[in-house]
């Protein structure tokens, strides 16, 4: 990475750096818990609805042929999303663009909002019950950039500009082959970085030829990008 990129990288990432990352001296759980107990507060200071789970079969969608193919829907942890972010960004940091394939309550969304200078946030779901709650949650907070389609990410089509893909383990191989076949053409022009917690298809995306850039085996989380588009 050029001198001026690796700076840049770092000033935009410092303040969204989990404190997992600077305080590894105080151990890596006592910083999680500090991590979450910070999150926890943020969502319950502004009245944030990300709590529960909702599992596969109680999705209310009408994509029906996407359904049996979903993962329940569950918010992701804080400390994850900025650990994947900021590694995404080390990629490129001057991608603008964030996309969340399953955003849920708007959790991702939401937080990358209020840690990365991200100037466009999109967050695709196939819910109409979650893009209600993730729009509400989103409404105490009105000068943020963030939309919320509602999409099956099996037939989405990336918007033509440089992003930071987002996925908290939302669907099986199966809707990510389909995601992928609709969009490669796209991670070829556009070098986007693919950015997965809970990695559970990783492998799908090294059949599609994406490189891992990074990866935490503990954690499940990794970076991928198409070797064709290193910077
Ligand atoms: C594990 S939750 C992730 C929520 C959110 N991204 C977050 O980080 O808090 C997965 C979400 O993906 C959604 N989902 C599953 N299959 C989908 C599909 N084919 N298209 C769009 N959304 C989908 C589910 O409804 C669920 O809300």
């Amino acid at each position: 990475m050029p001198v001026e990129d690796a700076m840049r990288h770092r000033v935009r990432t410092w303040f969204a750096k989990p404190r997992i990352m600077k305080m590894r001296s105080f151990g890596s759980v006592v910083a999680t818990r500090i991590e979450d107990l910070c999150d926890a507060i943020f969502d319950r200071w502004y009245r944030l609805d990300f709590d529960g789970v909702i599992e596969q079969a109680d999705l209310a969608t009408k994509q029906h042929a996407s359904h049996a193919n979903a993962v329940r829907y569950e918010a992701v942890a804080g400390i994850d999303l900025r650990v994947v972010v900021s590694e995404a960004l080390r990629v490129d940091p001057t991608i603008q663009n964030f996309l969340d394939l399953g955003s849920g309550k708007g959790k991702s969304c939401l937080y990358v909002a209020r840690s990365f200078g991200f100037k466009n946030i999109v967050g695709i779901e196939f819910s109409a019950q979650l893009i209600e709650i993730a729009t509400a949650n989103n409404a105490k907070f009105p000068r943020q950039n963030i939309d919320y389609v509602l999409a099956d990410a099996a037939q989405y089509k990336m918007l033509p500009v440089p992003t930071i893909v987002h996925m908290y383990n939302p669907f099986d191989a199966k809707i990510l082959d389909a995601f992928l076949t609709n969009n490669m053409e796209h991670f070829r022009s556009y070098g986007s970085v693919i950015a997965y917690v809970n990695d559970r298809n990783r492998s799908k995306l090294t059949k599609f030829g994406f490189e891992t850039v990074y990866r935490d085996q503990t954690r499940k989380l990794s970076v991928y990008r198409l070797p064709d588009t290193f910077a």
